[in-house]
């Protein structure tokens, strides 16, 4: 469920015009419905309520500092994968004790940085990880909270760049190595463990893995508290899809709940879920203007001013977003690729989309782009990244300016001898 609405034809966010925020601050352009986002929190806080929990964004979703504030006043935590989330994160006013560390690949820096700031644990990825934070945490005199990440080899089905947890990912302990890993740990001066963690996938639409790894999961649980480790931690990790094209039907949180909580009563787990996309996906939009149209040899482009470099899913998953016009209107339905200005084929918003015949000048507004989009956006072709709104009822706020062409050579040094 989102706020992005048509009435009397025009596509509302909340209670703004789109085509009034988008012709004040340009486009292309995020824009952020304040309202769904805390309806997707609130879902989270009820689906969980009576059971001991932190729901810990995952800032690789949506990382933009104003968001983050939203989730900082609402009691969450933060699931970060480096250091410049764990900053961000820390900087809205999160506090360390509900920030999970997860990542393949953190450098000293960023486990010093994380070790300092006393966030909640670090999911480890690997028995190289596991030594190297002991060191780090042996040199500060510090203990590192850890949860070790195991791979449960569970198939989310979803799409391969986004499973992480089958044995031919690159994430995480495989969970059959796991009480080994856990044992060596133990005999580590200067880590603690804390809880077990497992994300096996994004845009999973059905409880089935779910269920299936958390089962696998308990199972270790149990022989580590044979061996007489005892997990404080449950983290369950993100992965909740949200509907792109309206004929999927994922879960709720109040469904994840259900199906859970009842595998895990008695155990006395602090639960730590790792949600992003169900969060943010739906309450945002990218805005896009018509640039151009083009018909050659049968094939019909609309050329829009939004590319790749600000919208990535569709070129690198192939991923399906709604595009709809931002003013309804009753034009004849054509065919055509949607694509961006880009000089690169993979450069497409939609492909063979049928929608009413655009014009040139005309907004349209891709759906459910919310999550993963500007956070995925770069400076692909020297273009300045995209702003970012954020609507409250009647009102909106830029929380982020668009980069201007200074931005494209900010810490930029050319050498003497080209001078
Ligand atoms: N926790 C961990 C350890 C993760 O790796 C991820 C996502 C999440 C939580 C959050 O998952 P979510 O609830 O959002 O599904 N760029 C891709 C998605 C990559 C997901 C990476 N990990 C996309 O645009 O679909």
């Amino acid at each position: 469920m989102h706020d992005f609405l048509y009435r009397n034809s025009e596509l509302y966010a909340e209670g703004v015009p789109v085509r009034r925020i988008a012709e004040k601050v340009g486009t292309p352009l995020y824009i952020y419905s304040h309202k769904t986002l805390l309806r997707h929190i609130r879902a989270y806080q009820g689906a969980f309520d009576g059971h001991p929990h932190i729901v810990c964004f995952a800032l690789k979703a949506n990382s933009n500092p104003a968001i983050l504030r939203v989730f900082a006043q609402n009691g969450f935590g933060a699931d970060v994968v480096s250091g410049g989330e764990l900053f961000l994160a820390l900087r809205a006013g999160i506090p360390p004790r509900r920030i999970v560390y997860a990542g393949v690949g953190k450098t000293r820096e960023e486990i010093t940085y994380a070790l300092k700031s006393r966030i909640l644990m670090f999911n480890v990825e690997s028995p190289d990880e596991l030594k190297f934070i002991d060191s780090i945490a042996g040199d500060l005199g510090l203990k590192a909270p850890i949860a070790l990440r195991v791979n449960p080899d569970i198939d989310p089905r979803t799409h391969p760049y986004i499973s992480t947890g089958l044995r031919k990912n690159k994430f995480g302990i495989p969970i059959e190595d796991a009480i080994e890993n856990y044992l060596i740990a133990r005999r580590l001066q200067n880590v603690e463990i804390l809880g077990i963690h497992k994300h096996i996938g994004s845009q999973i639409t059905d409880l089935r893995p779910f269920v299936d790894a958390l089962k696998r999961v308990i199972i270790l649980a149990d022989d580590l508290r044979r061996h007489g480790i005892e997990i404080k931690h449950l983290d369950i990790g993100g992965g909740l899809g949200i509907s792109y094209k309206g004929d999927e039907a994922p879960p709720e949180p109040g469904e994840l709940s259900k199906a859970i909580l009842p595998i895990i009563r008695g155990y006395g787990f602090n639960l730590i879920l790792e949600p992003g996309r169900s969060i943010t996906g739906n309450a945002g939009i990218f805005v896009t203007r018509v640039l151009y149209l083009k018909s050659q040899k049968g094939k019909t482009f609309v050329i829009v001013d939004g590319g790749m470099n600000d919208l990535l899913r569709p070129s690198l998953y192939n991923a399906y977003h709604e595009i709809i016009p931002v003013r309804r209107h009753r034009r004849r339905r054509i065919v055509a690729d949607i694509v961006g200005p880009i000089c690169e084929s993979g450069d497409f918003l939609a492909r063979e989309r049928e929608l009413p015949r655009p014009e040139r000048g005309e907004f349209l507004a891709v759906m459910s782009a919310g999550a993963y989009g500007f956070t995925m956006s770069s400076n692909y072709n020297s273009r300045p990244r995209p702003a970012e709104v954020l609507v409250k009822g009647n009102r909106f706020y830029v929380i982020r300016e668009r980069e201007s062409y200074r931005d494209l050579i900010k810490g930029v040094k050319v050498p003497d001898f080209l001078r």
